[in-house]
């Protein structure tokens, strides 16, 4: 575990650099909207999206320096989501990454427009691998159609939109399976393949990986509901009991804490299982499940 933080944490520190160089400076013209957008960014975070992406690529034999603008535009979307996620309308929550959130600090109007601005500077970084990395125009179409589609309404959106209006009706498990591998997973998957894709892995590799981060993404958002149930704001940075506030459907108020937990090992247990065929190129996403199977924040 002390491996992976320490993994992470070097990950980290360049994806942070680099996040530090793609955003415009907080006192940027107009006024107020970069220092929101830096707030969220900035306010902490455990970058592990966007780590998958230089670990996918690294698995593919290409530098990740390579891949950074694609990493950082997947931490951008992931920051943008959990803005709109906070706000009254959604989740009406005031604390995030230990922070106050962004509509607390800056109102309702500028968080929904910070989100909107790390959305669309996501997909200028996207496009700038093309320009700063020399990667094939055709390989980054790829990349910026798939994480395009994983945001939009058969993935995120439509994830998060099921999450809200699910709450005034029953949902069976396959139901909230579905809501889970959306609203999540398919983010750690575009994360995952927008790697894979520009590292130039082979086929078979990058169907192994993607198959991992599907159930990754899954077991993610399991062990997510568990802590907002068992969960320390200490270490998590944001509220415990949120989930059971707004009435949400979560694993555990679907099928309790203990069966909870059984579902988020059955899913790291197929995560491990889709790379037994690689080598110790998956190294960091072994470890990357071993973490969350036991994760505290
Ligand atoms: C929280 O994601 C939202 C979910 C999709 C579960 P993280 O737990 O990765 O949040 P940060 O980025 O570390 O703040
Ligand atoms: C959030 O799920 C998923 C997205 C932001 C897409 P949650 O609402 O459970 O995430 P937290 O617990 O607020 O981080
Ligand atoms: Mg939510
Ligand atoms: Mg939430
Ligand atoms: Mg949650």
């Amino acid at each position: 575990m002390t491996d992976f933080l320490a993994l992470l944490s070097r990950k980290t520190t360049v994806i942070d650099d680099a996040l530090d160089r793609y955003l415009p400076p907080a006192d940027a013209h107009p006024p107020v909207i970069n220092e929101a957008v830096r707030y969220s960014v900035f306010a902490g975070g455990k970058r592990l999206r966007p780590a998958l992406t230089l670990a996918a690529a690294e698995a593919a034999g290409c530098a990740e320096r390579r891949v950074l603008p694609a990493a950082c535009a997947i931490e951008l979307i992931h920051t943008y989501s959990l803005i709109h996620d906070d706000l009254p309308a959604m989740d009406n929550d005031d604390l995030r990454r230990g922070k106050p959130t962004s509509h607390r600090v800056f109102g309702e109007a500028v968080a929904i427009l910070a989100g909107d601005a790390l959305f669309t500077l996501a997909f200028e970084l996207l496009a700038r691998c093309a320009r700063e990395e020399a990667f094939a125009p055709r390989q980054v179409l790829q990349v910026v159609e798939e994480v395009a589609v994983a945001c939009g309404t058969s993935g995120l959106i439509g994830g998060q939109v099921l999450d809200v209006v699910s709450t005034a009706r029953e949902v069976g498990e396959a139901e909230l399976e579905f809501i889970h591998r959306a609203k999540t997973g398919t983010l750690f998957r575009a994360a995952v393949r927008a790697g894979a894709l520009l590292g130039g892995a082979a086929p078979f590799t990058l169907e192994r990986l993607t198959e991992f981060a599907e159930y990754f993404g899954l077991a993610y958002q399991i062990t997510d509901d568990l802590l907002d149930v068992t969960g320390n704001v200490a270490t998590t940075g944001k509220p415990v009991g949120s989930d059971a506030r707004n009435r949400k459907h979560t694993y555990v108020s679907l099928l309790g804490a203990d069966a909870a937990r059984r579902r988020a090992e059955q899913a790291c247990a197929r995560a491990l299982a889709a790379l037994e065929s690689l080598g110790s190129e998956a190294d960091f996403f072994r470890y990357a499940v071993q973490f969350i199977a036991t994760r505290n924040f």
